[in-house]
């Protein structure tokens, strides 16, 4: 495994597989990885001549209360799942370079990152939108490939791409599931045996919403009330139907929206999402 910890040595990495007209396919990662991330990595290596996945548990996406210092760090593990998923480069950079004496700038994207998850974490997008920005300066990739799972975040980093003109094609990777359904996340790990059984209501709440947009309604609120009916067992963060680009909550159901849902299960907060599209619209 080539593991690469600075900037410098990571701009020189990339600058060296695009002399060899290598493309460069990127998955940032905070580590803990499970089979989600591999997904990616298995599209970056397929896709790109050049693979290159991030480890990185960026503090300033967690606010003091949440679980920064408890985020599982696996390294010896992530390395040899990302070996097997046919990315052999990763970059590990150190927090005191990433965020030195003195740091003092963020990228800030409105109005995308203002509602749900931003709303119930205010410090969530910005942190991840900083360190994203950091990231693609130094891997500098031709497609970065992110986790439908983090749907409000694919859409935050997407805006941010276009609206800073970064080269960069974004890749939304479908949702990999356990099972029974349930949404993989690293931090499924908080979960007991008995929260694990009752997360999956997440999920069948989803699909239980989608079985009613297929047979035709289109009305939000019936849609969200299905799919709450289901979540009685966990504390309910939101439910929410939106727009698939903006975010935005929406009345009905008219083009490509997402029905997302935020939980707690014990200690673990879950998110979890389905995408649905009117054609007729
Ligand atoms: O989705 C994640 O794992 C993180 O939010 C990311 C994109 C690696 C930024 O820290």
């Amino acid at each position: 495994m080539n593991i690469i910890t600075t900037a410098d040595e990571m701009r020189a990495w990339s600058f060296a597989q695009r002399r060899a007209e290598r493309s460069i396919g990127f998955v940032p990662t905070m580590g803990a990885l499970h089979e989600g991330h591999a997904s990616l990595m298995r599209a970056a290596a397929e896709r790109d001549g050049a693979a290159v996945a991030s480890i990185f548990v960026n503090p300033t996406q967690f606010a003091p209360n949440e679980d920064y210092s408890q985020y599982p760090r696996t390294f010896d593990a992530d390395c040899a799942l990302a070996d097997r998923s046919g990315v052999h480069t990763i970059y590990v950079p150190h927090a005191k370079a990433m965020y030195s004496e003195g740091y003092s700038t963020y990228v800030n994207v409105e109005r995308v990152s203002e509602g749900l998850c931003g709303k119930s974490r205010p410090q969530f997008f910005r942190g991840v939108a900083t360190v994203v920005t950091k990231l693609f300066n130094a891997v500098q990739p031709d497609r970065a490939y992110f986790a439908q799972k983090d749907a409000h975040q694919c859409a935050v980093i997407r805006r941010m791409t276009r609206d800073l003109d970064f080269p960069i094609e974004i890749v939304e990777m479908p949702i990999v599931r356990e099972a029974d359904g349930l949404a993989m996340s690293s931090r499924n790990r908080y979960l007991n045996p008995e929260e694990r059984t009752r997360a999956v209501c997440l999920s069948r709440g989803l699909f239980k919403a989608r079985t009613l947009m297929e047979s035709g309604e289109r009305v939000a609120a019936a849609i969200i009330a299905a799919a709450r009916d289901e979540l009685k067992d966990v504390e309910v963060d939101y439910v929410e139907l939106v727009a698939a680009d903006t975010f935005t909550p929406v009345a009905r159901v008219e083009g490509a929206v997402t029905l997302v849902v935020a939980a707690w299960v014990g200690k673990a907060r879950l998110i979890d999402n389905i995408k649905f599209e009117d054609c007729n619209a």
